[in-house]
């Protein structure tokens, strides 16, 4: 495998900008790291099993559980008559019961729960309830959806600059239709929480969660308990890539529920298979769109509707389709556009937050429609996209997005241009035309595709972070903040930053569980930025004890406080007296100085009205590109990436290896939601609304195998803009979106399998069924009668 990696050559002083490893790898590697379901029992210890919906609509006639509590090691059953305060974890909109009651939404909701003495006592339970329903038909599909007009929340139009006039004057006009399945997060570490009740009407949760201060605000309202009876503490997730941004609540409440009625501690963990049917996924999306454009392929004007699957309630649907109409431009000047937003409600389990945000949804049309008109016009679709990019420079006019942010730092001409070089581009272009030539069977692909993602949460109240810095008198350091920890590196980088402004070398340097008793008010650890938030309180916190240490440097050494320098563990003055840290820092603590502090960080410079979809959401925005190679087989509909290649914009880069690793990870993520990952859903019968999908065995996540043989990912050669912490870029989400090249090789591979004008649909995601069905419609082949429809 040709796999290099070019790690950033600028390094910084001290430990920021340096490739360290994870702080947890030893122990990922080793199986040491503790995860909530390796941590000790507490005695007493019950396990829980929820009840599920065999029924995607309709009333309940029977509910019977006595054999359920009569079932051995039974301790108890609860249901939404246990919950008195509010049956109800929905993050923003009241419309997520805990159990359901009285009727059910989707196949697979939470219905009851059991608490045994054994795990497997607990599941044996389940199956022993009997519930009747008096079943309806179930919504499962967004063209349903709209048939019913069936919504979550209302339609959301938008619009901007002179579309009508832009259709009636540009010289080409087209149209089409395409559809975009949803994903699961396959996190490795399913959903789980373990509540503890403590002394005086207090609860200590254990919970996998990206968003620790929700879930403890979300237990208190199902259980009427104030914020400072509930701690949530969550040290390290398997994975959560927004799966465990809201979804994780509806466990923490039942966990919690149990607890508080049993005073017991109380352990749920889904089972794998109820953990893919039951919480929400990436939404799917379905599109209508028209196009204005040119002979040299300007957009002129362009129409979309985005009509996107929610499931059976908001949940994050709200947020997630603002960032679809945020994204839906990508890298490309919109100057006339208009935009219908449909969030559909079908009887289908909530799709919730999952990397990219509505983000991946919004470009995928876009990119589609480009290489629609490059087909048209029989030009480069590269070429395509360059023409359509932003002003490099703001001030000169094409640099304004359609929500009213101005363009300040736009790279991605020149990643562009870098990556047609590096990646050969027009030379294996015209290798690949050769080979198709030569080969009837199968046939190659190549596309470059740009990104462009904006970094900040639409909500403004959420752009703050927390964090406390402890230095103990034997000049250790103990940090902990608002951020939470799901293998993307934020402790790493944060310690690293704590390491860097106090001149320690990174082993003096320790993380605390992120805790809601330690830092409060946190917020979700999402939308990429922890780094660029938690990097920043915790620098604060760092400031203010050096600043004291400083000041008892120069008052010792009779110099400046300005001057005193932490560096390679020792603090030294301009008058040439030096100190170990942890000397220096003995002496503070015998002269009474404070050795720890918080920090607190708000992103400087955004708003947004979520009304008029208006405004500067967004501190900056994070590039990339990548030329993607696949070869397809005409006759069975397999497919290969055969080489990737990937420049990306992570600014002054905090860590290389973690940040290359966040690339190579977050573009297979993307590459399997648009090729292998297909959701299922039985389409009628009385298991109308089940999930078929609901295992590995079914649903095809990328391997090893499938990573490209060649696959170059270089960092590009940047500073940030933004006054972000030491000129960094955020890195979680954006690599997910470079995927998208991968897809649109697929298509030109279909492409050359097809004659010149026969028309071109390749729905997402391209599996060997999809490629297959796109080539014979192209090759105007009679379709054999697909048994199911696919259920987005
Ligand atoms: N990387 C790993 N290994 N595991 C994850 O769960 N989640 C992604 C991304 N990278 C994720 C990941 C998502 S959805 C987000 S929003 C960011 O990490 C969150 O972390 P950050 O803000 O610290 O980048
Ligand atoms: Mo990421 S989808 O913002 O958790």
């Amino acid at each position: 495998m040709n796999h290099s990696i070019d790690l950033n050559p600028r390094q910084r002083s001290a430990k920021a900008g340096q490739s360290i490893a994870h702080e947890s790898a030893h122990l990922h590697v080793t199986g040491e790291a503790v995860y909530i379901d390796d941590m000790p029992e507490l005695a007493n210890t019950l396990h829980l099993a929820v009840g599920f919906s065999k029924c995607a609509k309709g009333k309940i006639t029977a509910f019977d559980l006595e054999a359920v509590r009569a079932a051995q090691g039974v301790y108890a059953v609860y249901t939404a008559a246990d919950i008195q305060i509010e049956n109800n974890w929905g993050p923003i909109v009241k419309d997520d019961p805990i159990f359901a009651d009285g009727e059910v939404e989707f196949y697979g909701q939470a219905l009851f729960v059991v608490a045994a003495d054994t795990y497997q006592h607990a599941r044996q339970a389940v199956r022993l309830a009997k519930i009747e329903y008096a079943a309806e038909t179930p919504i499962l599909s967004i063209q349903d959806a709209i048939e019913q007009q069936s919504w979550v929340l209302p339609p959301v139009e938008f619009s901007h600059g002179e579309v009508d006039a832009a259709f009636e004057h540009a010289p080409h006009r087209l149209s089409g239709s395409i559809d975009l399945g949803g994903q699961e997060h396959f996190y490795l570490e399913g959903q789980i929480s373990y509540a503890v009740p403590l002394e005086d009407q207090s609860l200590k949760v254990y919970c996998s969660t990206q968003h620790p201060t929700e879930m403890q605000l979300l237990i208190c309202h199902a259980l009427g308990l104030h914020m400072h009876q509930v701690s949530v503490e969550a040290r390290r997730m398997g994975g959560g890539f927004g799966g465990k941004e809201s979804q994780s609540a509806q466990w923490a409440c039942i966990a919690s529920l149990a607890a508080q009625h049993s005073g017991r501690p109380c352990k749920l963990r889904l089972d794998r298979d109820d953990d893919m049917t039951s919480t929400g996924k990436r939404h799917g999306f379905a599109y209508e769109w028209s196009v204005a454009f040119d002979q040299d392929g300007l957009l002129h004007g362009l129409k979309v509707q985005l009509a996107s699957n929610c499931g059976f309630s908001a949940d994050l649907s709200g947020p997630v389709n603002e960032r679809a109409i945020c994204h839906l431009g990508n890298a490309y000047y919109l100057n006339a556009v208009q935009i219908r937003n449909l969030r559909c409600k079908t009887n289908t389990v909530s799709n919730t937050a999952y990397r990219g945000f509505g983000g991946p949804q919004g470009m995928f049309v876009i990119e589609n429609i480009l290489d629609d008109i490059a087909r048209y016009l029989n030009c480069d679709p590269v070429q395509i996209r360059q023409k359509n990019f932003f002003a490099e420079k703001p001030g000169q006019g094409r640099d304004r997005m359609h929500y009213g942010a101005e363009v300040r730092d736009n790279v991605a001409p020149k990643i562009v241009e870098e990556l047609l070089v590096s990646s050969r581009y027009f030379e294996r272009k015209a290798e690949i035309e050769q080979f198709n030539r030569d080969n009837s069977i199968i046939k190659r692909g190549l596309a470059l595709t740009p990104l462009m993602f904006g970094i900040s949460f639409n909500a403004v109240h959420y752009n703050q972070a927390g964090a406390l810095v402890y230095v103990y008198m034997d000049g250790t350091v103990a940090i902990t903040h608002g951020g939470t920890e799901m293998g993307q590196g934020l402790y790493t980088k944060v310690r690293q930053v704590t390491a860097h402004e106090l001149g320690l070398s990174i082993e003096k340097v320790r993380l605390i569980a992120t805790d809601t008793s330690r830092v409060p008010n946190t917020s979700a650890t999402a939308a990429s930025s922890g780094a660029d938030l938690n990097g920043k309180a915790v620098q604060n916190a760092c400031i203010k004890i050096r600043e004291r240490l400083s000041q008892l440097a120069a008052e010792i050494s009779q110099t400046e406080a300005s001057t005193v320098h932490f560096e390679n563990n020792t603090v030294s003055t301009q008058s040439g007296l030096s100190w170990p840290f942890d000397e220096l820092v003995h002496r503070a603590y015998m002269a009474r100085v404070q050795l720890w502090d918080s920090g607190f960080y708000k992103t400087p410079e955004i708003h947004y009205d979520q009304v008029n979809h208006l405004g500067r959401p967004f501190f900056y925005y994070a590039y990339g590109a990548a030329a993607s190679e696949v070869a397809i087989d005409t006759l069975t509909g397999e497919m290969k990436v055969l080489r990737a290649d990937i420049l990306h914009d992570v600014g002054r880069s905090i860590n290389p290896a973690i940040d290359i690793g966040q690339i190579e990870g977050g573009f297979i993520q993307g590459m399997g939601w648009l090729t292998t990952e297909e959701l299922c859903w039985q389409p009628q019968g009385p298991h109308a609304g089940r999930l078929f999908t609901h295992a590995p065995s079914t649903y095809k996540i990328p391997t090893s195998l499938d990573i490209p043989p060649v696959f170059h990912v270089k960092l590009f050669d940047n500073s940030n803009e933004a006054d972000t912490i030491y000129r960094s870029k955020a890195v979680g989400e954006p690599p997910f979106m470079l995927g998208l090249s991968v897809f649109s090789a697929i298509r030109q591979a279909v492409q050359s399998a097809i004659p010149k004008d026969a028309p071109l649909v390749l729905n997402a995601p391209a599996t060997a069924e999809e490629i297959l069905r796109a080539i014979a419609i192209g090759r105007g082949q009679a379709l054999a009668e697909r048994p199911q429809p696919r259920l987005k």
